[in-house]
């Protein structure tokens, strides 16, 4: 099966009430791992590529490991650009081989977001690529993605119904309390997500895919092996997993984790350099970053997102 667009998975994970794994990949391990674990409990996936991993591993490296996971595997898998943030960005990958692009326009004023996203979907659209929106802002910081606290807003149900009609995009990423990165809550905050805005976002686009983005759960094994073999992360919560959970049984048919998979890669590597002082050979420790990787990806497949078997 050739790189597929979001479409048909979106539509089956809405009907099945479960969602599709969007997972950020960097390097050729990352890619690996993850297709190992959606090959053994035969799952769809998306492989999500940012600004900034484009930029770090050139766009022909990425597209031909992604082309080369789904020869090997024989599943679906999409090819994804996470927070384009301009329609020449979106161009490039869709001239370059993606199969869905994300324009994140939720930064700028209502009309801006609905004119610049519209202008993506026309382009995408005639090549047979799925277009991702936004509206809302999450909070938190990345590469090329940095909100915060008090410039985060969540999304307002109001208007997803005339920004998806004029905009025509397929999926929306939509703020209902999750975050970027590995810091979300501190200590002692509770974490909470707005299901209400969800179930009002859902009554108004009946049928609709949904995107969460920022839904790690910053799984505390991977921060505590971090911290026990040399590193200095500040404890750190998540989003859990029985939230995501119920918002992928919900409309949510796409969850975004990239902190969880950086997480497992470092602790892999850090473990397998400190129980193994002499080693120099990549091979050896990234093997086990990427062991990690699978792991990660095979829990989420079986706790969060119920995407087992439905390859
Ligand atoms: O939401 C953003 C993703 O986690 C990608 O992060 O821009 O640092 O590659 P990045
Ligand atoms: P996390 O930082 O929670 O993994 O979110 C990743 C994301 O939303 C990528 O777009
Ligand atoms: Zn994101």
């Amino acid at each position: 099966m050739p790189i597929v667009n979001t479409k048909e998975m979106f539509k089956k994970a809405y009907e099945g009430g479960y969602a599709i794994g969007a997972f950020n990949v960097n390097n050729m391990e990352i890619v690996q791992g993850i297709i190992a674990a959606c090959k053994e409990l035969n799952s769809p996936v998306i492989l999500q590529v940012s600004g900034g991993a484009r930029k770090y591993a050139h766009h022909a490296y990425l597209y031909n490991m992604v082309k080369a996971a789904e020869e090997e595997s024989g599943l679906p898998i999409a090819l994804h650009l996470d927070h384009g943030n301009s329609f020449e960005l979106c161009k490039d990958c869709i001239d370059g081989g993606f199969t869905s692009v994300m324009i994140d326009g939720s930064h700028l004023p209502y009309e801006e977001n609905v004119a610049l996203t519209k202008k993506v979907v026309d382009y995408a659209h005639a090549h047979g690529v799925t277009v991702e929106g936004e509206l809302g802002q999450l909070a938190g910081i990345e590469d090329e993605v940095n909100v915060s606290a008090e410039n985060a807003s969540y999304t307002d149900p109001d208007q997803v119904q005339d920004f998806v009609t004029r905009t025509g995009v397929d999926s929306l990423a939509i703020a209902i309390g999750t975050s970027h990165g590995a810091f979300k809550f501190k200590p002692g905050q509770k974490p909470q997500l707005r299901f209400d805005i969800l179930q009002e976002v859902m009554d108004r686009l009946p049928g609709f895919p949904i995107v969460l983005h920022g839904a790690s759960s910053v799984m505390p094994e991977y921060v505590a092996q971090i911290n026990e073999f040399g590193g200095q992360m500040a404890d750190a919560i998540g989003i859990p997993e029985d939230m995501l959970r119920q918002a992928a049984s919900m409309a949510v048919c796409k969850i975004n984790v990239d902190s969880d998979l950086r997480l497992a890669l470092t602790a892999g590597i850090r473990k397998h350099l400190a129980e193994n002082p002499g080693h120099f050979d990549p091979r050896q420790y990234l093997a086990d970053g990427r062991a990690n990787i699978a792991e990660v990806v095979s829990h989420k497949i079986k706790n969060v997102l119920g995407s087992e078997g439905k390859a």
